[in-house]
């Protein structure tokens, strides 16, 4: 068996029983204690004990063991780690072998037999300290000495970043050889850190020079340890990477890393070139509104509902109920929160929004005390050919969820909206926006609200996963627009903030989540090729498709007419404006409900157009309602005259803009 085996043999074993490392850490102390009592005798009397001090030698071995031994224990200092010990350390260590030799010279005053040598006293300290020391120091020797042997075999590697990330990044992969990473040096963009050595390492230079000194090095790897950078920053250091021909990966961002994200190292991802900051929740408010409660998520199994069930798993509800229609997704969900979050009680509850009996059915029986609404088609595209599902599912289905609320005594119900509910261009974000109206003027004690925000990075048919796919076949990674932007944020920040929205609520407010900067989705496309160790234009080509029916180039995040207020949390804004009465908006969902069965979806779209007058239907949409086609020139003289054709009653009052 090789030295190397040898070790990885004996680091396993200790892996699998901590406790026999603990132990064996132990009697490897209390030998260094007896040995140096021993050799305080030896010392003594010139390398030969008389007889007459056998006596004193026992009892002192006896009262320093028992003594030592437990004095270290109640200290702790027989726990630290040795093979990491510092300068810090030993100081503890003298501490504690001051105070033991004193204790221990007491009890031996008190029960020795008379004419205990006094030199012995302080040889006995000065070798325990030796002693202890040394042991240590010698842990420590050996680790890096077997970390250097089993380092050799790995990917030469330099850390990027020599700050408390870097330096606890050299620790792990030199702990782990398994990792198989030897790193190298570090590189540091800040001028004093050049030259310095950090536990043995240097540092190397600034980024600048990275081509370079992986040349020079034949470095493979550039662990990036900088968890602070901004979006601009990572991509910086991205394309210095890319220049030098080396791989990359990274850890988590001080964002991961407050959320509890798990510490390893790891790809990395679309999310690090946002660089967003993390997100400081008021953890006391979350606790008020969730601890203890029975909370109902509905789109459960959905990319946001489920992340929302994570969140509040962690903030120990009695219960959280998981409402869908899609009974596989709930499966996973629900094996995932037993496994990460085994006290959180789930209950996945396979139904739909749109079903009234079985919601009632469902409050009934659960009586939640907090209703997150998530549920809803959000396809844009899809949903312009699809008007009558989409009203059904997202206005109808709120109201569904919102009247059982109200029977069943909720308190707080929070509607997940999006910015597509702001002047809306199409069916989807015209449904939501009624959604929004719908919930906020209704007026009982139950608390509703809504909560707004752009699209989330990597959410189930978003254009992360599917620029993924595309590059992985070898392209091209399909844009619509060149100019094409939009608001981005993660999807656990989102889930975090409408959380803490959730808290602030009074009843009717419209929340708005702080979006950044909008991204350019064709730069976003040329990152994720980027991140794959592919070259834009090169090996992967973008191709631009052209708008698709209903979509816009940016999407705003706020009504004109409101006006944005502050909240505590420098994240979350608040929009208010004048709306329609409730009983309009019951009124108008029964029409709604009428024209669904009636299959109308003409009257549909003028419904929603005299609930959301800024809502501009699509000409996709336009030419699905209207029976014959007409030049765009016509199109406005062809819609008054349905416009006229149609019913007083749900007759709008405001014209309708084509747009393209
Ligand atoms: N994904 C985003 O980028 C984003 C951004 C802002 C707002 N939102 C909003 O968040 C909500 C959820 O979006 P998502 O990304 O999680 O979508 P998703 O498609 O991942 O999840 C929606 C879930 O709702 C379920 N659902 C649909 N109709 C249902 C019904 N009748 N009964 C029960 N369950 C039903 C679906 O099965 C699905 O699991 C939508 O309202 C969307 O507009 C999403």
């Amino acid at each position: 068996m090789s030295t190397r085996e040898l070790i990885t043999g004996g680091r396993q074993w200790l892996g699998r029983t901590p406790s026999a490392g603990r132990w064996l850490a132990r009697l490897a102390q209390a030998l260094a204690f007896a040995a140096s009592g021993v050799v305080a005798f030896l010392l003594r009397f010139d390398l030969r004990i008389p007889e007459s001090a056998q006596e004193h030698l026992l009892a002192g071995l006896w009262i320093w063991l028992t003594v030592k031994c437990g004095l270290f224990a109640v200290a702790g200092l027989d726990r630290g780690w040795w093979r990491y010990v510092s300068v810090h350390d030993l100081a503890g260590l003298l501490f504690g072998n001051l105070a033991a030799s004193i204790v221990a010279a007491g009890a031996l005053l008190a029960v020795a037999p008379p004419g205990f040598p006094r030199s012995i006293y302080f040889l006995d300290f000065i070798l325990s300290c030796v002693a202890t020391a040394g042991l240590r120091v010698m842990a420590r020797l050996a680790t890096e000495a077997a970390r250097q042997h089993a380092g050799s075999l790995g990917r030469r590697t330099l850390i990027y970043g020599a700050g408390a990330a870097g330096q606890a990044l050299l620790r792990e992969t030199r702990l782990n050889p398994s990792l198989g990473y030897e790193p190298v040096g570090f590189i540091d963009d800040d001028p004093s850190k050049a030259g310095a050595r950090i536990q043995g390492l240097a540092v190397l230079g600034p980024g600048t020079g990275l081509a370079g000194i992986a040349r020079r090095r034949g470095v493979e790897t550039v662990l990036i340890a900088s968890p602070s950078a901004t979006g601009a920053q990572m991509k910086e250091i991205l394309s210095r990477c890319h220049e030098a021909g080396v791989t990359f990966k990274t850890v988590p961002s001080l964002a991961e890393a407050l959320a509890g994200r798990p510490t390893q190292i790891r790809e990395v991802a679309v999310e690090d070139l946002l660089g967003r900051s993390a997100i400081e929740l008021d953890q006391h408010a979350i606790c008020a509104k969730l601890t203890g409660q029975t909370v109902l998520v509905t789109g459960a199994a959905g990319s946001i509902g489920s992340e929302l069930c994570r969140q509040i798993a962690a903030f120990g509800p009695a219960l959280i109920l998981g409402l869908d229609t899609a009974e596989t997704g709930l499966f996973h969900l629900e094996r995932e929160l037993r496994e990460r979050f085994p006290s959180a009680a789930f209950c996945p509850v396979v139904g739909s929004i749109r079903d009234r009996r079985r919601l009632a059915e469902v409050f009934r029986t659960h009586r939640p005390h907090v209703v997150y609404h998530a549920a809803a088609y959000k396809h844009v595209p899809m949903m312009e050919s699809h008007l009558i599902e989409a009203v059904e599912n997202n206005i109808l289905g709120t109201r569904n969820v919102a009247l059982a609320a109200i029977d069943s005594g909720v308190s707080d119900f929070v509607m997940i909206s999006t910015d597509k509910a702001v002047n809306p261009t199409n069916i989807m974000g015209a449904t939501k926006r009624v959604a929004e109206l719908l919930i906020r003027t209704l007026d009982t004690p139950t608390t509703f609200i809504s909560v707004r925000f752009g699209n989330v990075l990597g959410s189930n048919g978003s254009v992360v996963p599917l620029f993924r796919e595309q590059i992985a076949r070898g392209g091209p990674v399909t844009v619509t627009h060149p100019e094409m932007r939009r608001y981005f944020m993660t999807i656990p920040e989102a889930a975090q903030l409408v959380l803490q929205a959730s808290t602030m609520g009074k009843g009717g407010e419209i929340f708005v989540l702080d979006m950044g900067e909008p991204v350019k989705i064709a730069d976003l496309a040329r990152n994720m090729i980027l991140l794959s160790g592919l070259r834009p234009g090169q090996d992967i080509r973008i191709e631009f498709t052209g708008l698709r029916p209903g979509e816009k180039l940016f999407e705003e995040l706020r009504l004109n007419d409101e006006d944005a207020l502050p909240t505590y949390h420098p994240k979350i804004r608040i929009f208010a404006g004048a709306e329609p009465g409730s009983g309009h908006m019951m009124a108008a969902a029964e029409t709604m409900e009428r024209l669904i069965a009636q299959r109308d979806a003409a009257r549909l779209v003028l419904a929603l157009k005299e609930i959301a007058p800024e809502y501009n239907p699509s000409a996709h949409v336009l030419r699905q309602i209207v029976d014959e086609p007409v030049e765009i020139g016509e199109s406005l003289t062809r819609l008054a005259e349905a416009v006229d054709a149609a019913p007083r009653r749900i007759r709008s009052g405001s014209g309708v803009t084509i747009v393209k």
